[in-house]
């Protein structure tokens, strides 16, 4: 690994999407494995953290994933609707994105648009799924799944994306010796204010 790169906040975008754009290409272009992968923290109204890993499946003013409305981290965004994310890539260089911000869901149309691109298995799964619910056993969903046969189901009500609207985008990158680079974006209306921070 490459531990004599530096980032300097001239070599930053000033808009922290476009800078994550770039660095997700960059790992793609890399062949870092599911560049992608971001682990989602929610809590619920009460405090109890909970974490898992979901796709980035678009960014524009905020990042996109989708999920089941009906699963556990749905719950917790119902009652909290915020949530933080973090992305972790060893190529081409040792990164790590984190953001936070509120969380609200895509319109219906944008989750048509997702879900028609999904291979029709993979929409039978969802189907078949009620994501976080307890089963019998592996044969139950499999059952649920042929019942299904070659269908090439709507996009279920409870099936959909959401979008995190960060409020706070940091990223890092591994310097030499532990003297890691750190740069913190906080949004302060329209504006985003960078400010590096001890590593
Ligand atoms: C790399 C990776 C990517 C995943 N992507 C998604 C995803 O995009 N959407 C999703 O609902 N679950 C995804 N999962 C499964 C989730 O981690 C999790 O098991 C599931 O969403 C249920 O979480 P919950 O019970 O906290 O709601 C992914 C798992 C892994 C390991």
């Amino acid at each position: 690994m490459d531990t004599d790169h530096r980032v300097d906040a001239s070599d930053l975008d000033r808009d922290p999407l476009r800078q994550l754009d770039e660095w997700l290409r960059e790992a793609r272009a890399a062949e870092e494995p599911m560049p992608e992968a971001m682990c989602l923290a929610t809590a619920s109204l009460d405090g109890r953290p909970s974490a898992r890993y979901v796709l980035m499946r678009g960014s524009d003013e905020g990042v996109v994933f989708f999920t089941d409305y009906g699963s556990d981290k749905a719950a917790d965004l119902r009652e909290n609707p915020r949530a933080a994310a973090v992305f972790h890539w060893h190529l081409p260089v040792h990164r790590q994105v984190r953001l936070s911000g509120a969380v609200a869901k895509v319109t219906a149309e944008e989750s048509d648009r997702y879900w028609a691109t999904r291979p029709p298995a993979s929409r039978r799964s969802a189907v078949a799924s009620h994501q976080s619910s307890v089963v019998a056993g592996r044969q139950e969903l499999e059952a649920a799944v042929a019942a299904l046969g070659d269908a090439e189901p709507a996009r279920p009500d409870r099936w959909g994306g959401y979008r995190i609207l960060p409020a706070a985008v940091e990223f890092w990158e591994e310097g030499a010796n532990r003297l890691h680079d750190r740069f913190r974006y906080l949004r302060h209306g329209d504006v985003w204010r960078v400010d590096r921070l001890s590593p």
